[in-house]
C-alpha cells in the first residue's frame, strides 16, 4: 500500500496559528513583541529566498523582524560589530546570520559572537552542548521540525531504530541527538559509510539529509519505514529531495514530500524559537 504523505504545509499552518495566539498573548499580557534580526551577507539566490520566507513568516505571525542585507565585501569586523549591537538591543530577541557566508568570513567566529540566549538557530556551541547533555537551550530548526512532524502525525519514536543519513551540524547531527533524547536507537551514516543500503534497510525511521538528489531509492528502505526527506535539490525538473519519492512511496508507511515537507517546518520552528527567546 502506498505511504501516507506527511503534509508539512498543513502542519506548519497549524503551528503558525498556535504561535499567532501566543504572540497576541505576549503583547496583551506583557506588552512584548518578539523580535527577530536576520543578517544576510552577499546575494546568494537561495539564501535570499530563505530570508524572504523568514521575513514573511514573521509578518504572518506578528513577530517584529528586521533584515540586514549587507554587501558581499562586508568585513568580518563589520559583521561582528553588528552582531554585538543586536546582542544588546532589547527589542531583538533572536539573531540569525544566514549561512553560507562569503569565504573571507569565518563562520565559526561569527556564530560564537551571537549571544546564546538570542541564538534562535541553535548553532552556538553552548546550545549545541546543551542539546548533547539534555539541558534546555535552542535546538536547530530543521531537526526540531522533524520531531514535531513525527509527534503531530502520531508516529512513535521511543524504542524505534532511527537511521540518519548525513552528519551536518545543521541537520544530521542534531536530528540524531534529538531522536536519541526521545529514546530511539540511532545510527548515523554519511558519505563514507560502507554498504549504506544495509543500514538504511534497518530503519524504522529514516532521516535523509545528504544533499544529493533522489539518493535514497525504494530498494534501500524497509517495508513500512517512516521516511523523512530533508533534502532540497534544484534539478532541471524543479526541486527534489534526497529521497526518490516515487519508488519509496510504494514501500514506506509515511513519507515527507519535497517541496511541502520538512522545509515548511523549518521556518515555523524558527518562529517558535523566536517566541521562546522572549522567555
Ligand atoms: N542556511 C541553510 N539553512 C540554514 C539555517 O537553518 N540557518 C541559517 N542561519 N542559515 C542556513
Amino acid at each position: 500500500m502506498a505511504a501516507q504523505i506527511i503534509d508539512g504545509k498543513k502542519l506548519a499552518q497549524q503551528i503558525k496559528a498556535e504561535l499567532r495566539e501566543e504572540v497576541e498573548r505576549l503583547k496583551r499580557e506583557r506588552g512584548i513583541t518578539p523580535g527577530l534580526a536576520v543578517i544576510l551577507v552577499g546575494d546568494d539566490p537561495a539564501s535570499r529566498t530563505y530570508v524572504r520566507n523568514k521575513e514573511r513568516a514573521c509578518r504572518d505571525i506578528g513577530i517584529f523582524s528586521q533584515v540586514h542585507r549587507l554587501p558581499a565585501e562586508t568585513s568580518q569586523e563589520q559583521l561582528l560589530e553588528l552582531i554585538e549591537e543586536l546582542n544588546h538591543t532589547d527589542h531583538i530577541h533572536g539573531v540569525l546570520v544566514q549561512l553560507p557566508l562569503p569565504e573571507h568570513i569565518d563562520e565559526r567566529t561569527v556564530i560564537q559572537a551571537i549571544k546564546p540566549e538570542k541564538d534562535v538557530d541553535g548553532f552556538h556551541p553552548v546550545n549545541v552542548g546543551n542539546l548533547h547533555i539534555g539541558a534546555p537551550g535552542f535546538v536547530p530548526c530543521t531537526p526540531r521540525g522533524i520531531i514535531e512532524m513525527l509527534d503531530r502525525t502520531g508516529i512513535p519514536i521511543k524504542g524505534k531504530h532511527a537511521v540518519v543519513v548525513g552528519r551536518s551540524n545543521i541537520a544530521g547531527k542534531p536530528a540524531a541527538m534529538l531522536l536519541l533524547a526521545r529514546h530511539a536507537t540511532v545510527t548515523i551514516c554519511h558519505s563514507r559509510t560502507v554498504d549504506l543500503a544495509y543500514h538504511t534497510r534497518q530503519a524504522d525511521i529514516l532521516v535523509v539529509a545528504v544533499g544529493r538528489p533522489r539518493f535514497i531509492t525504494g530498494d534501500m528502505i524497509k517495508e513500512g519505514a517512516v521516511v523523512i526527506d530533508v533534502g532540497v535539490n534544484r534539478v532541471d525538473e524543479g526541486l527534489v529531495g534526497d529521497v526518490d519519492f516515487d519508488s519509496c512511496l510504494e514501500k514506506a508507511s509515511y513519507i515527507t514530500p519535497v517541496p511541502g515537507g520538512v522545509g515548511r517546518m523549518t521556518v515555523v520552528m524558527l518562529m517558535k524559537n523566536t517566541v521562546e527567546a522572549v522567555r
